[in-house]
């Protein structure tokens, strides 16, 4: 494996780590020069997802190959996903920790949670292409990407209250932002289920498509995604991202700054 870049990926990786078993972990990883696909492969179980789903989907960002631009995360079968393996509650695999050990249970959910945190890196635009049902640690999944599209059979539901838990797989922060707090307390906790077009009104969806239309959909928005000069992509994901957190006089900041980058790089300084 190359050196990590500054970005934090290695320059010439191009498989996950070994000893990562995707099978296992409910995921199949391609690529295909700038686009990656990540796809929750457990279609036999509406793609529930274990820890092992969670610590697989880490490891594909720590390996991610620095060429990659784009990252579509999509679901194998009926659905998107139907979020965490239920077996799990039921004593089926690994078992949960029951929170008595407090450092050792917030390392543990830390070290799932980077399963979704690399989405959100400036070096790639990533997008969930959303059918059926996306539920709990699903519906965080998209959440988690930076673009959303759905097939008009898109169901989303933030399911974690209802089964006594609260969702923390990253969602909480980007549903707040995109939907503001009361109608992200109302979805959660009434777990209801949100239908594509309340999900496109509610701007949970930039773009939805009939069914069918899905995959083409998805094409046609990585190729204009891949259009754009790289590093200004980079550059304007990074700003974007900073912009809720800054003052005015901060981003004002930013953009000057990223704009210098830009011009040096423009102008070969
Ligand atoms: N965990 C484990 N198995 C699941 C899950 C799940 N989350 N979801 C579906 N399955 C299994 C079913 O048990 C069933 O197995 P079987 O064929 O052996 O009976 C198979 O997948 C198909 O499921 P159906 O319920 O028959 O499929 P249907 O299309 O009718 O319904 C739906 C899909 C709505 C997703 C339903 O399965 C469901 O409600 N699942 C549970 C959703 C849930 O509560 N997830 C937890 C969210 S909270 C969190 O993620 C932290």
């Amino acid at each position: 494996m190359g050196d990590a870049t500054a970005a934090g990926r290695p320059e010439t990786a191009t498989a996950v780590p070994a000893g990562t078993d995707l099978a296992k972990a409910g995921l199949r990883f391609e690529v295909d020069g700038a686009v990656a696909t990540v796809t929750l492969n457990r279609p036999e179980r509406r793609n529930a997802m274990t820890f092992d789903t969670w610590r697989g989907l880490a490891a594909i960002g720590r390996s991610l190959p620095a060429d990659v631009r784009v990252v579509v995360l999509r679901g194998e079968g009926a659905c998107f996903s139907a979020g965490i393996d239920l077996g799990m509650f039921s004593g089926d695999g690994e078992g949960f920790s029951d929170g008595s050990d407090a450092a050792a249970t917030d390392r543990f959910i830390a070290e799932l949670q980077e399963g979704y945190t690399w989405l959100r890196r400036p070096e790639i635009v990533t997008v969930a292409a959303v059918h059926g049902h996306a539920i709990g640690g699903g519906f965080q999944l998209a959440l988690a990407c930076d673009i959303r599209v759905a097939a008009d059979d898109a169901k989303f539901c933030m399911k974690e209250p209802a089964l006594g838990l609260v969702p923390d797989l990253t969602g909480t922060k980007p549903l707040v932002e995109i939907v503001g707090i009361g109608r992200a307390l109302e979805l959660c906790l009434t777990a209801r289920t949100v239908l594509a077009d309340e999900a496109a009104r509610l701007g949970l969806a930039e773009i939805v498509v009939p069914r069918d239309g899905l995959d083409g959909a998805v094409r046609d928005l990585t190729e204009a995604l891949l259009a754009v000069n790289p590093g200004a992509a980079v550059a304007t994901k990074r700003l974007l991202w900073e912009a809720a957190e800054n003052t005015l006089e901060q981003q004002c900041a930013a953009e000057r700054r990223e704009q210098i980058g830009r011009l040096r790089e423009m102008f070969g300084k």
